[in-house]
């Protein structure tokens, strides 16, 4: 049997991923595929203790306190649970014909930890070197919202700050995700603006979907 497809669906914080790798997984499997949704950081070992930095729960001593470990570190730990998650769920998932969702993939690493990194060329080409033996995605779709927007729904949506939260750095990752074509060739990315009713968007990235996974 080959390999079923591998979907991936990425951009900031607020953008609506996790809504909609929820309501792709709901319409494929009421169309009767094999369909799995999983996401990054994984819910394995290591992506257990990732969500524990995110939240403050897990800091490393500083100079001047407690402080979350620097971005090469988090770099590390984002693609030491890829690689987990492509042995543990990804791989043997799709070997056995399920299509498997992915709400955030390496994307995310290219975005957030390059750019918490300073940006420089030479830290991007890193991240993505560590993150060269990950399976690549068949479709990546990428969500976008007005900044403002995505803003607004993390204020209501969070109990507490997460590490990522700071509006400059949400607005910068937002425009590296409008172009972050060039750093994945070869890749089929697609760009949806989520920002519009949820049926609609839901509809379009269902579409989109068909078309790698078959209709
Ligand atoms: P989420 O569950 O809200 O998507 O939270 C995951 C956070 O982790 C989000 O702020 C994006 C960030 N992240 C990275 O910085 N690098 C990565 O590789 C991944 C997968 C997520």
């Amino acid at each position: 049997m080959s390999d079923a497809a591998f979907v991936v669906l990425e951009g900031g914080d607020g953008v609506g991923t996790t809504t909609h790798t929820k309501r792709l997984f709901d319409s494929l499997r009421r169309s009767g595929r094999a369909v799995h949704a999983t996401r990054e950081p994984s819910d394995g070992p290591i992506g257990v203790q990732i969500r524990q930095i995110l939240s403050g729960r897990l800091v490393v001593p500083g100079p001047t306190g407690p402080r979350a470990p620097d971005w090469r570190t988090m770099a590390l730990l984002f693609a030491a649970d890829r690689m987990d998650h492509n042995d543990a769920t990804i791989l043997p998932q799709c070997g056995e014909g399920t299509v498997v969702l992915s709400d955030r993939y390496y994307h995310s690493s290219v975005a957030y930890q390059s750019i918490t990194g300073g940006g420089a060329q030479a830290t991007v080409d890193w991240v993505k070197e560590i993150n060269r033996h990950a399976r690549r995605p068949d479709l990546t779709l990428v969500l976008d919202v007005p900044d403002e927007v995505s803003e607004r729904r993390r204020i209501e949506r969070r109990g507490g700050r997460e590490l990522y939260d700071d509006r400059g750095l949400q607005s910068q990752l937002a425009a590296f995700y409008r172009s972050m074509g060039a750093h994945f060739p070869g890749e089929r990315i697609v760009w949806i603006d989520a920002h519009r009713p949820v049926e609609e968007v839901a509809r379009e990235i269902l579409e989109e979907t068909l078309r790698v996974v078959g209709a």
